[in-house]
């Protein structure tokens, strides 16, 4: 994104232009930065024999999983439909893995009879995929007992986590695999969402490298995701130089010590895709209050719901006039709750200095291609919004907007 003096520009294509197009409010993604994000990333990692899978949770639009499939991702699914979606796409089905926490039997099976490897997440459903499909090919998710993130929602290694099975259990693993003749083809972990500090994503490496050990068949090992981007406008961005080098280091070190080369996996869903993704709204109304100055803009926490769930913070531009003089405003949601706001934190609202806004004007919220549209809703039965994929001075709808048909359609004519 390029911001100009006369407003901001996506690609070679003005937010104006693209509001008048495809209206408001929209979802508009860069190609240019998720291909950029992929390249870095497989850059960085110096070591050949690697996949990275997106994590598709972070958004779920088929083109631009299309995008990142031609960049040579695979793709980690935690669902049935982002299974579909990956399909629709046209990965391969060897480059899918299907994460299975608390899945119910037949999503196993929609797994399994599309050909796409289970990473099992307890040792009961362990147990129970040994009984039905005994001898297959599967991976194991291990809880490694190391947990980060940017909030203790997204935490997901250590004792008080729902995933994985803890890295403690190796021989009641290799027991269950044991008698079932399962195939443990790889080991797997996912300690959390918005690591900005490598030395943590290494610590927890390190654990699944000592358990990995433990396994003499393995064909791969996923790390899984996590890899933050700086959502503040003075945060550092981690050197993925540097954090790539070190994975590559501490795997080929192990590869040496295990005798053989495996594949190395990584799972980001955030750092490929965040950045390339913006929220454009309109401003609705201007409220002077007793102490604060609401913008009301037309979305709402159903469409980003990042900041009132963990009170995110996301950068927000003037999409017409940038450099405007600033004042002290809160940007607000247009649902029926008083906690939707786009400016705050865990406790609640927090002003901040931006360009003057009065209505009618373009409000840009940042850094929402990951977590944005994926997490979207039909709260107060909004339909959720267009999405645009531009290219240079090419805006391609990659989503249409929705109605209200599309809101209703599934209980519309069943009774
Ligand atoms: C199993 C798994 N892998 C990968 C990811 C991707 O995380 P991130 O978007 O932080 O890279 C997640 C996110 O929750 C996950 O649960």
């Amino acid at each position: 994104m390029d911001i100009r003096n006369d407003g901001l520009y996506f690609g070679d294509v003005s937010a104006e232009d693209l509001i008048k197009e495809f209206e408001s409010p929209l979802y508009v993604y860069e190609e240019d930065t998720i291909r950029a994000r992929a390249r870095e990333l497989k850059n960085a990692i110096t070591y050949d024999n690697k996949e990275i899978k997106f994590a598709c949770k972070a958004n779920t639009n088929i083109e631009i999983m299309k995008v990142l499939k031609e960049e040579g991702m695979g793709i980690d699914a935690v669902s049935p439909g982002e299974i579909f979606a990956a399909l629709k796409a046209g990965f391969e089905k060897d480059h899918i893995l299907f994460t299975t926490n608390n899945v119910l039997w037949d999503e196993i099976e929609y797994a399994v009879s599309n050909d796409i490897m289970a990473n099992l997440d307890s040792l009961s459903q362990l147990k129970m995929f040994g009984r039905e499909f005994p001898g297959r090919d599967i991976c194991i998710r291990i809880n490694p007992n190391v947990g980060a993130g940017h909030h203790n929602h997204v935490i997901t290694g250590g004792p008080d986590s729902k995933f994985g099975i803890n890295y403690t259990r190796v021989d009641d693993i290799k027991e269950i695999t044991r008698k079932s003749g399962l195939r443990i083809k790889g080991i797997h972990q996912h300690i959390g969402s918005g690591i900005l500090d490598p030395e943590i994503f290494i610590k927890a490496m390190g654990v699944l490298l000592d358990t990995a050990k433990n396994f003499e068949g393995l064909s791969f090992i996923d790390f899984g995701g996590g890899i933050g981007v700086p959502y503040q406008e003075n945060e550092e961005r981690m050197d993925i130089r540097v954090l790539g080098k070190r994975i590559a280091d501490e795997f080929e070190n192990f590869c040496g010590r295990y005798g053989r080369e495996l594949k190395l996996v990584i799972e980001p869903g955030r750092y490929l895709v965040a950045e390339s993704g913006f929220l454009l709204g309109t401003v609705a109304s201007v409220k002077e209050g007793e102490k604060h100055r609401f913008i009301g803009i037309n979305t709402g926490f159903n469409h980003l719901v990042r900041p009132a769930m963990y009170g995110s913070y996301h950068q927000i531009l003037h999409a017409g006039k940038p450099y405007g003089a600033r004042e002290s405003q809160v940007i607000a949601g247009n649902l029926c709750e008083s906690g939707d706001t786009f400016t705050r934190d865990e406790e609640g609202i927090v002003d901040r200095d931006l360009p003057h806004f009065k209505e009618g004007d373009i409000v840009c919220i940042c850094n929402a291609g990951a977590y944005g549209y994926s997490m979207a809703s039909y709260y107060n039965s909004r339909p959720r919004p267009a999405e645009v994929l531009v290219k240079g001075s090419r805006a391609r709808l990659i989503r249409r907007r929705e109605t209200f048909e599309d809101i209703f359609k599934s209980s519309l004519g069943i009774m």
